[in-house]
């Protein structure tokens, strides 16, 4: 049993026809300073603007990395559900459960010319639960290192240098409860990837109703009373200073990773700390996500378009949908460079390690 679902022609997508939902918060959990899940809002952070000239590689040796060799599948997000089931005596309707990371991959796709990725599905009362494949995940990081030669900075310190933007652009406690010192030593705190806060989001394209999970990066002011009401979210984001229109293109190109993923999560809001090429922050920008679109479409030769996107996966979820139509495990895969997507299944029965026994008995 498979199916194949071709890319090509991309010009199929073209133009506003895929309605989307607006997405709505109905759960978060937070993940502690150790990795430990936590079903509330502790690991929330609020944004406040860091001091330019900070050197982005301080720190480096302190560094509490998250490990994520280990697959921590769809484990904490199904805790989340299993909590709001409970407490509302129902089940959720969506027909995709995932982590909004492979959401993002699939609206990318018309526009990925390089990167595959590999997903694993299972049905299970109605919804697809659909995860990252965990050994994909890690060949594709292995074969990320690149040539052993390359110029500038280690890759290691370059991928610190998200997180420590992070910590220089945020507060554990709003500004009106943190003192002065505290902001002022942000530079010297240990840099810490193993807390998160993640939101729990109904949203929809087309056809598709979706629950994602994904991580927020912080918060301008505080969270709405009402839960589900627009919050007013911050996505933060590090890049290198444009210096030209080589280096523009090169930065509207990443704007498409950085609209997707607020797009999904319903996150206004992107603050973009642009970097030297040796990690000196050197200035910070604030992007509407919605504004996002237009910028890109406004010039000459714009490299992605966000309508398309939204077709393709609506029309591509809606095909998914369709196709994983029976019991067992689902590989959902799109070969590096390939024009298809392959659905295929994998196994004939159960539900592999997608389903946790907790979420299965509850
Ligand atoms: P930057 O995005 O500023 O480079 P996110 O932006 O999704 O909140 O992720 C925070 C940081 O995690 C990133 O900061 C980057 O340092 C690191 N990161 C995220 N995804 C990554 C990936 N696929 N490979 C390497 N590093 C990644
Ligand atoms: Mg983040
Ligand atoms: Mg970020």
């Amino acid at each position: 049993m498979s199916a194949s679902f071709g890319i090509q022609p991309i010009g199929r997508f073209a133009g506003g026809s895929q309605p989307v939902k607006r997405p709505k918060e109905f759960a978060c959990f937070s993940y502690d300073e150790n990795h430990q899940f936590h079903l509330d809002d502790s690991s929330i952070q609020y944004y406040y603007p860091p001091t330019l000239g900070a050197d982005l590689s301080k720190g480096f040796e302190t560094f509490q990395k998250q490990d994520d060799s280990k697959d921590e599948h769809l484990d904490s997000l199904l805790k989340t559900i299993i909590d709001h089931e409970q407490k509302e005596g129902k089940k959720i309707d969506a027909n995709v459960v995932t982590w909004r990371g492979m959401i993002t991959k699939i609206m990318a796709t018309p526009f990925e010319t390089r990167d595959g990725f590999e997903m694993n599905a299972t049905l299970y009362q109605a919804p697809s639960f659909i995860e990252e494949s965990h050994r994909h995940k890690m060949e594709s990081r292995a074969n990320e290192k690149g040539p052993a030669k390359r110029r500038g900075p280690p890759l290691e310190v370059m991928q610190f240098w998200g997180y420590k933007f992070e910590t220089l652009a945020t507060l554990p406690k709003t500004w009106a409860e943190t003192s002065r010192d505290y902001i002022e030593e942000r530079e010297n705190h240990v840099v810490n990837n193993k807390a998160q806060y993640c939101s729990v989001v109904r949203t929809g394209i087309g056809k598709t109703v979706m629950c994602l999970g994904g991580e927020v990066d912080a918060i301008w002011d505080s969270k709405p009373l009402i839960q589900g009401s627009p919050t007013n979210w911050v996505e933060l984001k590090t890049s290198a200073e444009i210096r030209g229109p080589q280096d523009r293109d090169y930065f509207h190109r990443k704007l498409m990773k950085f609209w997707i993923q607020s797009f999904l999560l319903g996150v206004p809001k992107i603050i973009v700390g642009f970097r030297t090429r040796d990690g000196i922050l050197s200035s910070v920008d604030e992007i509407e996500t919605q504004s996002i679109p237009q910028i890109v479409n406004s010039q000459p030769n714009p490299s992605w378009n966000a309508d398309m996107c939204v077709n393709f996966a609506g029309i591509f979820l809606e095909w998914l949908t369709q196709n994983i139509n029976d019991e067992g495990v689902w590989r959902i895969s799109r070969k590096p460079q390939s024009p298809i997507i392959e659905v295929y299944r994998v196994q004939d029965t159960g539900h592999g390690d997608i389903l946790s026994e907790e979420f299965k008995n509850w």
